[in-house]
């Protein structure tokens, strides 16, 4: 990415952001409510329209179809068809991907689903329905996920299986893209990229997070980060 600018009803939303991510890592895309982060996730996914700015993504412009299969994308709402079972969902993607049955139930394995397969995604808790979405962007074996707030209402016990199949992908060579504004998920990833009211505060490891804030957690290391830069601009430096 390298200055993109987008707007959305008539305001800017993103400011001209630059950053690049290397592939098979986990990135975490955290920030405040509003500060951009499902914009950006949408830009990247080819489903925004871009102002302003160059964006790559494996190479490609965003949204080419070379990307199809290359590309899983969960958006922040279920997206899923609340009258079809789980299974059914996932091949209808598996459909689309060009993806066969087996990679249909790997993929609710994967999600921890195989119980609630041959159930109506309406009969579903929120947390299972979530995963039922992710099910079905993990489908086609792509390269790129790109997962808007994936753990949100999910139990710890859930949440801990789902970081530990994120970092197996990973290590498998997939890149995650992985938007949160639960601070303590960015231990978990390999590099961050943290955004504020449509900026890119700072691009570093949760490691540097800690050391160059001196704070203890990723919580008060963000505040930390934000209020250094309010100082800055009180006294009238650039951001
Ligand atoms: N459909 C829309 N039309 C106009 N403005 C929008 C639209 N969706 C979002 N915005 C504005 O764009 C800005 C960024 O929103 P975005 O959804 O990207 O934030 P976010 O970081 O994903 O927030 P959250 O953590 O609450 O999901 C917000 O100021 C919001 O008001
Ligand atoms: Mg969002």
């Amino acid at each position: 990415m390298a200055g993109l600018v987008v707007r959305r009803g008539g305001r800017r939303v993103l400011h001209g952001l630059s950053f690049a991510v290397g592939s098979g890592s986990v990135v975490g895309l955290l920030g405040p409510s509003g500060c951009g982060k499902t914009t950006l996730l949408r830009s990247l996914v080819g489903v925004q329209r871009i102002e302003s700015g160059r964006a790559r993504v494996l190479g490609q412009p965003p949204g080419s179809s070379a990307l199809r299969d290359q590309v899983g994308y969960v958006t922040q709402a279920v997206s899923v068809y609340r009258d079809l079972t789980v299974a059914q969902n996932v091949r209808y993607f598996a459909a689309l991907q060009g993806a066969g049955a087996r990679d249909v139930a790997a993929a609710v394995h994967a999600v921890g689903l195989t119980d609630q397969a041959d159930q109506r995604v309406e009969r579903l808790s929120g947390g299972q329905a979530s995963r039922a979405s992710l099910a079905c962007a993990l489908v086609g074996d792509p390269q790129l996920l790109v997962l808007d707030e994936p753990t949100v209402g999910l139990d710890p016990v859930t949440r801990e299986s789902l970081w530990t199949y994120f970092r197996s992908l990973a290590d498998r060579g997939v890149t995650l893209l992985v938007s949160s504004h639960v601070m303590d998920e960015a231990s978990r990833c390999d590099s961050l990229l943290l955004m504020r009211e449509g900026r890119l505060v700072a691009q570093l490891t949760p490691a540097e997070l800690l050391r160059r804030t001196g704070a203890s957690t990723p919580d008060e290391a963000f505040l930390r980060i934000i209020r250094e830069q309010d100082t800055r601009e009180a006294e009238g430096e650039p951001a």
